[in-house]
């Protein structure tokens, strides 16, 4: 598999104001936007995007307990799928943002989401919240055809528990495992990368 140059991740907190529903920093998203566009221009052209979803996402898959899905066996809640389906169309609101923005700057970018993708219907799967089945090969035809694929935290079927939350940074493992990128760079609105949340004590 020819190498993949760079994988970057746009994180969510620093792309959306986190604690106000739906709220971009446009910005931020522009200033990224133009990093990528440098990039690529530069000729690291097999790129990868990967985004958070901030406040888009976060809030409707907290009300409906989306991560934690339904327990095995039984059967699943109308308000588990309204959770999943409100999540998804948030979630989705983001990334049509943000590829709006990687495209105006330049950037051949396609956005791949996780439950339904290019193809019609999730080839990214979960048992139990671990990612059983990954999209791999869309994701390969997308930069074989000279695109740039724009991933995001997602919701996404699990085997066992119906549905869960597949994090942007597990999305990043599972490509850099397949593709072996030169580099992966994270931009985020603080100065590292925590255990938790910087704001929470310890
Ligand atoms: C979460 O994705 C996806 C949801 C549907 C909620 P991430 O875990 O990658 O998002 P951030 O970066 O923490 O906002």
């Amino acid at each position: 598999m020819a190498a993949v140059d760079c994988i970057v991740k746009l994180g969510g907190s620093a792309l959306t104001h986190k604690d106000q529903l739906e709220t971009l920093r446009a910005g931020a998203v522009q200033k990224a936007a133009a990093l990528v566009a440098k990039l690529h221009g530069a000729g690291e052209r097999r790129c990868i995007v990967v985004h958070g979803a901030g406040s888009f996402g976060h809030f409707q898959a907290k009300q409906h307990a989306v991560a934690c899905g339904s327990s095995t066996g039984s059967a699943v809640s109308p308000r588990l799928r309204q959770g999943l389906c409100l999540t998804r169309l948030s979630v989705t609101k983001l990334t049509h943002l943000v590829t709006d923005q990687l495209v105006r700057s330049g950037v051949p970018a396609v956005s791949i989401s996780v439950v339904i993708q290019l193809k019609p219907f999730g080839t990214w799967k979960t048992t139990l919240k671990n990612v059983s089945q990954a999209g791999i090969d869309t994701v390969k035809d997308v930069l074989d055809s000279g695109y740039v694929p724009v991933l995001h935290g997602d919701c996404a079927l699990d085997l066992e528990q119906h549905c869960c939350i597949l994090s942007g940074d597990t999305i990043i493992e599972i490509l850099a495992q397949k593709f072996s990128p030169r580099r992966v760079v994270f931009l985020t609105d603080v100065s590292g990368i925590y255990s938790c949340p910087p704001d929470k004590p310890g």
